[in-house]
């Protein structure tokens, strides 16, 4: 299939590299004009240049709400009006609960929290302002279904993603715009490299062993890869999930039921 979401616009956080890259790509197979909005630039105008006419590149950083407005505003005069957002950009950490750093906490909840929030604000302004309603897609995790011991800032910033999806899905919704999220588990990438490399140092572990083993855990038989989300997201992108609202969608491989 292609052309579902032909003549729609597509702003996407965190889109130079990883599952970003991945929705910009597919968004733009079907017939999307796509904005790769990312705080590294330089990266996310060579991805653009690679997918082609129908992606550009704008720089955010979503901690900044300054910055947010200017890049939704500059979206638009390249792009067009915005019917699609996808709320990618994180960042991940990891401590031990007694080692956790206030620095280390502000950040993940400035990328991942704050990010979210106020890029979805942003965004919902102008779709509401079009009156021509729009699909605001969050990326949540596996994390936020579930802490774990070391992981206890990101988990919760996910768990955080979770439930505002799901109260600005309530919330806006009456203008047309449904706002979902997807919870992926494990997906390879840049990512997982700092992942596994922080399991090593604090599981004590030789590097690669974690994301092996989470690999080999997962019921699928490997870990996902950014291509395995991409189906999700254009479901909730278009007009097939019109009646669906305020919900987070495992796309795991079988690691989270709900
Ligand atoms: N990879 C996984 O295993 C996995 C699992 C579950 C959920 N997720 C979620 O999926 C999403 C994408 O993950 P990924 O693996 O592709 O991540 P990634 O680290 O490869 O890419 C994140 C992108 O966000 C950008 N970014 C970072 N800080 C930013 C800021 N302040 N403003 C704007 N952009 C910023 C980075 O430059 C980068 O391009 C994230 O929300 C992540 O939490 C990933």
């Amino acid at each position: 299939m292609s052309g579902r979401l032909e003549g729609k616009t597509a702003f996407i956080t965190g889109a130079a590299r990883g599952i970003g890259l991945a929705f910009a790509e597919a968004f733009a197979r079907e017939g999307a004009t796509v904005v790769l909005a990312d705080i590294d630039l330089a990266r996310a105008r060579e991805s653009a240049e690679k997918i082609g006419e129908r992606a550009h590149a704008v720089h955010i950083d979503v901690t900044d709400i300054t910055s947010i407005e200017r890049a939704v505003a500059e979206a638009e005069t390249k792009a067009g009006g915005i019917d699609i957002l996808i709320n990618n950009a994180a960042l991940f950490d990891m401590a031990p609960i007694v080692e956790i750093t206030r620095e280390s906490y502000e950040r993940l909840y400035a990328v991942n929290v704050h990010g979210v929030l106020f890029t979805m604000q942003a965004v919902a302004r102008s779709m509401i302002a079009r009156g021509r309603g729009g699909k605001i897609i969050n990326m949540a995790s596996q994390a936020g279904r579930r802490g774990e011991a070391l992981v206890a800032v990101y988990c919760s910033t996910k768990a955080a993603v979770i439930s505002l999806t799901q109260s600005a899905g309530l919330d806006l919704i009456k203008y047309g715009i449904n706002v979902n999220a997807i919870a992926p588990g494990v997906v390879d990438g840049d990512h997982w490299a700092g992942v596994d490399a922080l399991f090593a140092k604090y599981e004590n572990r030789p590097l690669g062993e974690k994301k092996r083993l989470a690999g080999e855990a997962v019921p699928f038989g490997r870990m996902g890869k950014p291509e395995d989300l991409t189906g999700m997201a254009i479901f909730l992108a278009g007009s097939e999930s019109d009646y669906v609202v305020a919900q987070t969608y495992n796309v795991d491989g079988g690691n989270w039921m709900s």
